[in-house]
């Protein structure tokens, strides 16, 4: 798992270079020919960690692209289909491309599909594994050239999962004029700058990780609070806490946590909140105010543009390099992934065999 995420910044950089070659960033429009001309909503099909990755892409394609996008946990497929209508893109998520909920999601739609006579639909499948069960079911896979993960805890297959959105969501809200040429040139040079800012992440923060984990490796229960395009890292930060720690980790919106989960706080149970520079600024931040009221200790994951005002309630402190706002779980990610690797290892826990899981759930057809 460790090998994996020090990866990350090598094999993003080859998936960036496959979607955005250098003389025409906003790569040839062929590489983007499965998409219906007139769509009107997308659908996103995943489970565990892919689905994360689809909702961070929500965010990105409701927010800067302004597409209608429902994800749906494919294991809720079956009984709970989204409802299709003409123009639909279906993106179906699996690393491993074998997942056998997510295939039976993928082939339910492409029934619905064909029953319902909506030519003008198009299923994708976004996967690190072109020749797989999932590749054989969709019309056109973006793969995510992430190398072989073998690490039960998903990481580098994250990172390049997004990445693919992210192209794909530049792509879209040019193609429909959501954002100006500036706009997604800007994103596209940030894109750019995300390998070598992941690189002084691994190398700058390993320590102050360690430190943190030594205490968190003591927690029973931990509350991860993100919010915008952070709620999906601080759902996959705790789903990577429970896949290596088996702490019993929940991942909240930052503003939800008030209305309920808040209850929960107690000085034992640490709360990790990423407090990034961007628009949930200020609702997040309140919320750690809140927290830090009941005597709770807080990890930040913190920019360094944050104020050092705001800072000073924080009990630690991870920060990261500034990014574009939309960006940032690509960095956000990486100090979790850490604090799971290392709290598990401080446990005296295998990571790279979790108990109860497999990398791949498939389950035999009966
Ligand atoms: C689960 C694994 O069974 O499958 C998770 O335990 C993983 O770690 C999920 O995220 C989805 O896997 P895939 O291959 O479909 O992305």
């Amino acid at each position: 798992m460790l090998k994996e995420i020090y990866e990350q910044p090598e094999v993003l950089q080859t998936c960036l270079s496959h979607y955005l070659s250098e003389d025409h960033p906003l790569s040839s429009s062929s590489a983007y020919s499965f998409i219906p001309s007139n769509l009107s909503q997308i659908h996103i099909l995943g489970s565990g960690t892919s689905r994360h990755a689809g909702l961070v892409a929500q965010y990105w394609l409701e927010q800067v692209a302004g597409i209608p996008t429902r994800v749906r946990s494919a294991s809720e497929f079956l009984s709970a289909p989204l409802p299709l209508v003409a123009n639909t893109l279906t993106i179906a998520i699996t690393q491993s491309g074998e997942t056998s909920d997510t295939l039976a999601a993928a082939r339910q739609q492409k029934n619905y599909s064909r029953l319902a006579d909506t030519s003008t639909c198009q299923l994708i499948g976004i996967t690190n594994q072109s020749e797989s069960s999932l590749a054989r079911t969709v019309d056109h896979i973006l793969p995510i050239l992430a190398g072989n993960e073998i690490g039960v805890a998903a990481t580098k297959t994250f990172t390049t999962q997004l990445a693919v959105l992210a192209c794909l969501t530049v792509h879209l809200a040019h193609c429909f004029k959501t954002i100006s040429q500036e706009r997604s040139h800007q994103l596209i040079t940030e894109l750019q700058y995300l390998p070598a800012k992941i690189a002084s992440v691994l190398e700058q923060q390993q320590d102050i990780i360690q430190e943190i984990a030594q205490k968190l490796a003591l927690a029973k229960h931990c509350i991860v609070l993100g919010q915008g395009v952070n709620r999906a890292i601080a759902l996959e930060g705790a789903l990577k806490l429970k896949e290596t720690t088996y702490i019993h980790a929940e991942g909240y919106a930052a503003g939800e946590f008030l209305h309920g989960p808040v209850a929960l706080l107690e000085p034992n149970i640490p709360v990790i909140a990423i407090v990034m520079p961007d628009q949930s600024y200020e609702q997040v931040i309140n919320t750690v105010r809140k927290v830090k009221f009941h005597n709770v200790p807080v990890i930040g994951i913190t920019a360094t543009t944050i104020p050092s005002a705001a800072l000073q309630i924080l009990d630690h402190q991870i920060t990261l390099p500034t990014t574009d706002e939309l960006l940032s779980p690509f960095l956000t990610i990486v100090p979790l992934q850490l604090l799971a690797y290392y709290t598990a290892v401080q446990r005296g826990l295998d990571v790279d065999r979790p108990r109860n899981i497999t990398k791949t759930l498939v389950v035999p057809e009966s």
